[in-house]
């Protein structure tokens, strides 16, 4: 265990290794112990991050087809629970080397940092190795199933020395970071409301992971948690903090009879008598926006989530008081995946990005459990560990 702790990952070794060729500093004794571990693959460029995908799903190929997109991102590697599927995945995408597990992507020394991108309840578990392989990690949203798995997984970043995001990719985006500046800066006065949706409509399937209980389903995990964590930062930077954390949490849903949420709202009230209106879905098409009233007027944002998804134009609408409505336009060559990658890659060595720090995870989990706790939501692994 002690060699484990002191070992170096790959990725810090490489840059280091270079440092002592370049200036002939003696190499410290903990880069043999990691070179011993791992053959002398290509030091990578330190303005490049190269990438291990964890699962074959939808979102997963998303990200593969944005990465070649991004001014960091390399592709090295992908991992399925089936050596079919990640030979499928890498045909389609180009990938170098396809793992048929998730353990082979940790074990892969061409591979600095994976993204997580299986259903939920898997996250904390591929979070835990991850870390303890040295590997850094941009996991997909919700951080965990719960508050008490983010806390691990947390920890767990946390004791390794590896870089840890939650996928909030929205959060990396040049329109979010504008919507803050018009906060802070109180361009509507005091904030006082804030509504947010984000809801589609699926078909019901017991077995798939929106539906299945077992598999984490419910709108509010999957989609209700971008509506929590924009109100938390709204409400956090209305009063002067980075978020906020709601005092009353209140909610009723429609639940499935796989005891999972399938149209579900939320009532908030944070600190500074800021009340925010969230709504999610996986049945019903929802408007998927966000309106914010202040004392000096309101912004309209009708692309929150996924800001030029592709890269582009987004917008937001301001209106003030006694004055013509505004359209603030923002540009973002890049497709929004791209940005998150690139937005790793430039806080990997502070280990925790400023757009969702871990203490700010570790909030929007807490008001997600409140939210289920007010609709009776409890997942199956939830139960068995009571
Ligand atoms: N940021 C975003 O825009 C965004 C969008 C959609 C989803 N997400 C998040 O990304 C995660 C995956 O969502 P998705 O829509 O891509 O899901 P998906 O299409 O169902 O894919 C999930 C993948 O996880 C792997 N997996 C591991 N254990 C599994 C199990 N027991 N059952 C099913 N699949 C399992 C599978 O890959 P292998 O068979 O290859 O192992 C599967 O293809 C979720 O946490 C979701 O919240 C984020």
């Amino acid at each position: 265990m002690a060699l484990e702790a002191e070992t170096p990952s790959f990725s810090e070794v490489g840059p280091l290794y270079a440092f002592c060729l370049l200036t002939s500093a003696r190499p410290p004794r903990r880069f043999f112990l990691a070179a011993r571990d791992n053959p002398p693959y290509d030091f990578p460029d330190m303005n490049s991050l190269s990438w291990g995908i964890l699962g074959t799903g939808r979102i997963a190929g998303v990200f593969a087809r944005n990465l070649p997109q991004s001014k960091t991102g390399k592709l090295a590697a992908v991992g399925s629970r089936t050596q079919l599927s990640a030979d499928r995945f890498g045909a389609e995408f180009g990938v170098p080397r396809c793992h048929g597990s998730y353990e082979a992507v940790l074990a892969d020394p061409t591979v600095q940092a994976v993204y997580i991108a299986t259903p939920h309840p898997m996250h904390a578990e591929w979070c835990i190795k991850a870390a303890k392989d040295g590997k850094h990690i941009l996991c997909e949203k919700p951080l965990t199933l719960n508050h008490a798995e983010a806390l691990t997984v947390i920890d767990a970043a946390r004791r390794h020395n590896v870089f840890l995001l939650e996928a909030f990719m929205y959060r990396c985006h040049p329109q979010t970071l504008k919507l803050v500046e018009l906060i802070r800066e109180k361009s509507i006065g005091e904030v006082r409301i804030i509504q947010a949706s984000f809801g589609f409509h699926r078909e019901f399937d017991p077995n798939q992971r929106l539906f299945s209980n077992e598999l984490g389903g419910g709108g509010i995990l999957d989609v209700g948690c971008y509506t929590v964590s924009m109100s938390r930062l709204i409400a956090g930077v209305a009063t002067g903090k980075p978020f906020a954390e709601p005092t009353e949490v209140n909610g009723c849903a429609h639940l499935a009879t796989t005891r999972v949420d399938l149209w579900a709202i939320a009532s908030m009230k944070f600190p500074g008598n800021i009340l925010a209106a969230l709504a999610t879905s996986t049945q019903v098409q929802q408007e998927n926006a966000l309106r914010i009233f202040g004392s000096e007027g309101s912004i309209f944002v009708s692309q929150p989530w996924g800001p030029a998804r592709e890269g582009g134009k987004a917008t937001i609408q301001l209106e003030r008081k006694g004055k013509s409505p505004e359209e603030i336009v923002i540009e973002s060559p890049q497709p929004i995946y791209a940005v998150e990658a690139d937005h790793v890659a430039a806080y990997i060595e502070k280990r925790q990005s400023p757009s969702m720090t871990w203490d700010d995870s570790l909030g929007n989990m807490k008001a997600l459990d409140r939210w289920r706790a007010a609709i009776g939501v409890v997942y199956q692994s939830e139960k068995s560990r009571k």
